[in-house]
């Protein structure tokens, strides 16, 4: 693959069918219908579309955007609620620097996605995992480890989580702790970063509501990006947050001197969502990667018995658990050397110590004949390394 760049995020590697990376299916990236919407918004908008832009993101989205979260997703939010950004993790990065403070402790769910970490760490932050069961986070075990941490002295001003289609479980936190969690929120300091990524990659009908829905204004900032639903490449995605939280962006010293994030990006996606094209290229997407999911889980069930998978009803991952006393640590040589990879589940935890007998298998890069080859592959490699 080559996309004319030194560095790029991922490489294929000869001969590895890789489970690993949550990337899309390349023949899934809308090339053509991208072209059409591009090529409107510079016909209906002229030099405005290669101009500076609106600090909270150009009209045209912002609009468009408030209707279809209405329509498609959980309503209720207002235009003003909306800041557009260069994806989920620059969501994350300007969420964490309104709200977080070098040494301060932040929460954040076990497992969860790995590559916030990072972010996280890079504004001074100390990141503790929140205790958590087979269903997700367990929120009043979280209250208690909250009060202790203040008790100590420490300030923590925010949870991190994935709560629908969750990367790397796949699975989505039950709506009775929904509720507990934003309650938890509204009555200590604690704002809820709820990273929605996954949203309207929904398989199996609607998504459960989100924490934006649920709670009150002030308690959470939702992430969204169009990076899963229409292609990463464009870094385009949006902040859910209270109008004081948005104007609060719309402040900072780089937006002020450079206007709106990816103005002209912003308008195409406009035109993209406007023209309907979003909407039946999303429908094809759950068609395409719900086969996807079911080609893997059924090549898993035939050539690997012994992993115990989860059945995610959306998003992009399985959680697979090892037949103990086999680790993820100790499977990666033999998957490699048959060819193929995974993620190990440890990295999903804060300090690294759980998830040791867990892998984090996507099934969004690969076609389904591959998929069914991978999972013979992941087989034959959890065979050679268990006890016969
Ligand atoms: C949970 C989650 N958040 C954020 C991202 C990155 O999103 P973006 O490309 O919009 O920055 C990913 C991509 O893998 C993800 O899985």
């Amino acid at each position: 693959m080559d996309i004319h760049q030194a560095k790029i995020q991922y490489v294929s590697r000869p001969g590895i069918l890789d489970l690993a990376w949550g990337h899309p299916r390349p023949g899934l990236l809308p090339v053509e219908q991208w072209l059409d919407a591009a090529g409107g918004a510079l016909r209906s908008h002229g030099w405005q579309a290669l101009t500076y832009g609106a600090a909270a993101g150009p009209r045209p989205l912002v609009e468009w955007l408030t209707g279809h979260l209405a329509e498609a997703a959980d309503g209720g939010t207002r235009t003003s609620e909306i800041f557009v950004s260069n994806g989920a993790s620059h969501g994350l990065a300007l969420a964490a620097e309104l709200l977080v403070k070098p040494g301060d402790v932040v929460l954040v769910d076990s497992p969860t996605y790995h590559l916030a970490f990072g972010t996280l760490r890079d504004r001074g932050a100390e990141l503790v995992g929140v205790p958590a069961d087979a269903e997700g986070m367990d929120v009043a075990a979280t209250a208690e480890l909250i009060g202790r941490l203040a008790r100590g002295g420490r300030r923590v001003p925010m949870l991190y989580l994935v709560p629908t289609f969750a990367n790397p479980t796949g699975r989505c936190l039950p709506r009775q702790r929904r509720v507990e969690l934003v309650e938890l929120a509204a009555r200590t300091a604690l704002t809820i970063v709820e990273d929605d990524t996954y949203r309207e990659l929904a398989y199996e009908g609607a998504a459960p509501p989100s924490l934006w829905s649920l709670g009150e204004r002030g308690t959470v900032v939702r992430l969204g990006t169009f990076a899963k639903t229409v292609a990463p490449g464009l870094r385009l995605g949006w902040i859910n947050a209270d109008a004081a939280f948005v104007r609060r962006l719309t402040g900072l010293g780089y937006i002020t001197s450079g206007g709106g994030v990816n103005h002209t990006t912003a308008l195409s996606m406009a035109a993209f969502g406007a023209s309907g094209a979003y909407l039946s290229h999303v429908a094809d997407l759950r068609r395409h990667y719900a086969a996807q999911r079911d080609a893997l889980l059924a090549g898993l069930r035939e050539s690997a018995p012994d992993l115990r998978v989860s059945t995610p009803d959306g998003g992009w991952f399985l959680w697979a658990e090892l037949p103990p006393p086999l680790t993820a640590g100790e499977l990666a040589p033999a998957a490699e050397a048959n060819g193929v990879a995974f993620v190990p589940g440890s990295r999903f935890f804060a300090d690294g110590t759980g998830g040791r007998s867990h892998l984090r298998l996507s099934f969004s890069m690969l076609a389904a004949d591959d998929l069914a080859e991978a999972a013979a592959r992941l087989g034959r490699a959890v065979a050679q390394c268990s006890p016969s």
